[in-house]
């Protein structure tokens, strides 16, 4: 770990912000371009909306980054030489927003108070509303620009209204008035997440530039004089918010009902064939590809496609090709298609062409049969379709297979409990497709191997061998588990929690419970060190980079942030003095530590690249970063299902398609675990697809939906990258929490998937500050997770070991423990401990 004690620019964040702005605009598109620009020099430009100064570089909460400085769109239009001539109107709207901002803070705070409730916690992940304004549009030159952007976070949902999905009324009238008024106009999508765009549909230049981390303003800059070329592609559908089959229903308190099932996004849409404003896998650069299947290879389970691609516009550009696969439908219900594969071609130039080959296994479109609690391919026709985005495909060949085959025998998990739900069943919609003239390739089930899935009993009590050091354990000269059995029932309670003080009160670990990097999550048990020489793992959050504080100072040996922790929005609400406090003469005279950490792009945008090696590349860059703090556990990357545009915390996620999602996180997890002492935290396991009363509201699905959709990218990555840890998440799955479920975290964790890691819980399960007395489902079990196979509580509270030490001396606790349970939990987390304390 290295202390930084000048707070001037490091190399590493200048390799890193460098880094980050050559590889950014891979993940923005347009949504809508029509050869105005780019523009030929840096001149004249107007630039209006609240994006424009008050530029977003990433959502609020646990992924927001602190970072040294971040440039406005304002500030890089003009640092890349623009005139920006619309000042006026800049100054006129921030005047109002001020006004409409410190009411909202001054209003909150007060009904906080007047609730008794800590204002942070009563208004957590709600934003503050915009102001009513009309000014005038003036700004020289023939060129505007509008920003219209949008935050939202952890703890609350986004609205179905106005100034959140939808446009406010300042908006479209502005955005429409612009458009008429300029003869090169851009609206320039700063959002994290869909907005209704109906309105300004006529609008022939969208460029969709999201949420980049500290570059957004530059990389903006860079599209509008064409030194850069979007080339990403949609990973969630975007159209009307009540055209989802999510939307009924979505965010309930209680009980929300994924009556859906398996139709998420284009699944849904390309099913009932109904057409939608942008298409997953959809994306405009300002060139045009051609492309063509040139030739499709079967080679046992393995099935390769290539195809050419020719850049027939006029600027270089990239271009994504994405495999969709009908499936048959014998006894299972399927959508139209399902993403297979998908690959992303070099740079080309004009005129320039080149092959890509996209691949997959075919044993993996599997789906799951509830009723033989098997994956299974039913027989039939498998019709491949190339595209470069779910709406415009091609029929490239048919892969026919003989009879249904089991590629895999497991047990059931997860039953429904409720006895409202019922799934709806889509029909494909028959579109007449003549299949006439492709390839045919004969499938043969015997060149698919069946898996067998074998379920660990439990594990029996390890007996003690006296005293036993850690060194011990990493020379080699004793095992982990002769380590794990000298511990008491109470000592091992305390490995299964994360480190904590008896006198600690709840909110000093809000999100920084860290001991040893300041402004860290939290960290394991610190309780063994001096008398085992036990480490402890310290964790940042993520997963738009590392979140650390950004300056701390040691205090009688302890570390204290000094920098902000917190993002602008809480400051705010809670006002300076609950934020500052006074410091002490020794805090006064101690040395200042300064932790740079470097903004990348939220995870949409991310994904939005459909480029696994930049994404891994990113990977990389994070866990140089975690090196130079210490921190050895990065709570990223976050991949729950896109499953409705209204979840507050999509920004942090990849995809609504289980593929996408897996793969990108498969990705970055490399990145990261390639660096000894670094590793990932999957997160949020599994089906935690809303904010609304996030600690206690339960998912309603079936089996199949479970595992074929919410289950299935983290399938992906614990089978192609091997993170070391994973996040359970608040929800209850079909009325139990899933830290709590033994099924979940057990059999298919570890027995099916075969994960090697721990896995921790969310934030503060078993403390009472979060829990909303109006909520029909009690709040998790400490003990539940211990004996469930979520081997560890976080951060750890005093409640968390009190329950624990109850479950094991009373027998009549619903989760009633023994030792060996214990010390199977301490012998996941220690485990870890061992391989990335290096
Ligand atoms: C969030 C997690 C985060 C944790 C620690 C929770 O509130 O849901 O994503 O990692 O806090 O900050």
């Amino acid at each position: 770990m290295k202390r930084i004690t000048e707070n001037t620019v490091q190399d590493f964040e200048m390799k890193h912000a460098k880094l980050i702005k050559d590889l950014a605009p891979e993940t923005t598109l347009f949504l809508k371009q029509n050869g105005e620009f780019p523009l030929a020099t840096a001149g004249k430009i107007a630039a209006f909306g609240k994006g424009v100064r008050h530029t977003i570089k990433g959502g609020t909460g646990s992924g927001d980054v602190h970072v040294r400085g971040f440039e406005t769109i304002e500030e890089s239009l003009e640092n890349a030489g623009f005139t920006v001539t619309s000042k006026k109107w800049l100054d006129s709207f921030d005047i109002v927003l001020k006004e409409t901002q410190d009411q909202y803070y001054a209003d909150t705070r007060a009904a906080a108070i007047k609730a008794g409730v800590n204002p942070m916690i009563y208004a957590f992940g709600q934003t503050s509303p915009d102001p009513v304004y009309n000014f005038e549009l003036s700004g020289e030159g023939d060129t505007a620009i509008y920003v219209l952007s949008r935050i939202s976070g952890e703890g609350s949902d986004r609205r179905d209204e106005k100034g959140d999905i939808k446009l406010s009324d300042e908006e479209v009238r502005d955005i429409l008035k612009l458009n008429n008024q300029y003869e090169h106009f851009m609206l320039v999508l700063n959002v994290g997440g869909m907005v209704d765009l109906r309105p300004v549909l006529e609008v022939e230049n969208i460029l969709l530039l999201g949420q980049l981390g500290g570059p957004t303003g530059q990389v903006l800059s860079d599209i509008l004089l064409g030194k850069a070329n979007p080339s990403g592609k949609l990973t969630m559908t975007w159209t009307a918010l009540e055209d989802y089959p999510s939307t009924d229903g979505f965010g309930d308190w209680n009980d929300t009902y994924y009556k859906e099932g398996i139709y998420v996004g284009y699944r849904y849409f390309d099913t009932i064939n109904k057409s939608v404003l942008f298409p997953f896998g959809y994306g405009l650069s300002y060139t045009d590809f051609e492309f063509k299947t040139e030739k499709t290879e079967v080679v046992n389970d393995n099935i390769k496609v290539t195809a050419s691609v020719k850049n027939i516009g006029q600027y270089s550009g990239k271009e994504v090709l994405q495999l969709y696969v009908s499936l048959p439908s014998v006894k299972l219900n399927q959508p139209y298609q399902t993403l297979a594969a998908f690959a992303k071609t070099p740079e080309l130039s004009p005129e320039e062409s080149t092959e890509v080959v996209l691949t997959f296994k075919f044993s993996d479109l599997a789906s799951f049969d509830q009723e033989k609690a098997a994956y299974i391919l039913e027989k039939g026709d498998y019709v491949l379709r190339l595209g470069n985005s779910s709406r415009n495909t091609e029929t490239v060949a048919i892969l026919q297979l003989d009879k249904t085959i089991t590629i895999r025998q497991v047990k059931n998990v997860a039953a429904v409990v409720d006895e409202n739900f019922k799934e709806t069943k889509y029909q494909v919609v028959n579109r007449n497709e003549s299949f006439e003239n492709l390839p045919i390739f004969s499938m043969s089930s015997n060149d698919i191997n069946a898996e067998v899935i074998e379920y660990a009993k439990k594990a029996t009590e390890l007996v003690s061998k006296g005293f036993i050091h850690w060194n011990d354990v990493v020379s080699g000269t004793h095992s982990l588990e002769d380590f794990v059995a000298q511990f008491s029932e109470e000592e091992l309670a305390r490995i299964a929690l994360g480190h904590f003080d008896e006198d600690q009160t709840d909110s000093s670990v809000l999100g920084s419970a860290a001991i040893s990097v300041a402004g860290g999550a939290g960290e394991t048990s610190l309780m063994f060190k001096e008398s085992h020489g036990l480490p402890s793992l310290a964790m940042a959050d993520g997963p738009a980079g590392i979140r650390i504080s950004s300056s701390y100072k040691i205090i009688n040996g302890k570390i204290k942030s000094t920098g902000v922790s917190f993002g602008d929005d809480v400051v705010a609400l809670l006002g300076p003095d609950l934020v500052n406090e006074e410091p002490s003469p020794d805090e006064i005279n101690a040395t200042e530590y300064y932790q740079p950490t470097t903004a990348i792009p939220i995870g949409t945008d991310l994904a939005q690249s459909f480029n696994l090696p930049l994404i891994e590349s990113i990977g990389n860059l994070i866990a140089e970063e975690m090196t130079i703090y210490g921190v050895h556990l990065w709570l990223a990357p976050a991949l729950n299902i896109m499953r409705s545009p209204l979840c507050g915390r999509n920004f942090e996620y990849y995809s609504e398609d289980p593929l996408v999602s897996g793969l990108v996180a498969a990705a970055i997890t490399k990145g990261v675990q390639s660096h000894p002492g670094c590793g990932v935290t999957l997160k949020h396991y599994a089906a935690n697809n809303q904010e609304t009363n996030r600690y206690t509201s339960n998912s309603v699905l079936s089996e199949r939906t479970l595992r074929d959709i919410y289950l299935r990218g983290f399938e992906i990555v614990v089978k192609t990258a091997n993170p070391v840890s994973i996040m359970s998440s608040y929800n209850l799955i079909n009325g139990e929490h899933i830290n709590n479920r033994r099924d979940l975290m057990t059999n298919v964790l570890r027995d099916e998937w075969q994960f090697k890691g721990f896995v921790m819980t969310d934030w503060l399960i078993t403390t009472t500050i979060m829990l909303n007395p109006n909520s029909k489902y009690k709040q998790a079990s400490a003990a539940g997770c211990v004996l469930a196979g979520n081997d560890m509580t976080m951060p750890g509270m005093q409640s968390d070991l009190d329950d624990i030490l109850e479950a094991l001396h009373n027998e009549s606790h619903p989760y009633h423990l023994s030792k060996a349970d214990l010390q199977t939990a301490a012998l996941s987390v220690l485990s870890v401990v061992k391989q990335l304390s290096v």
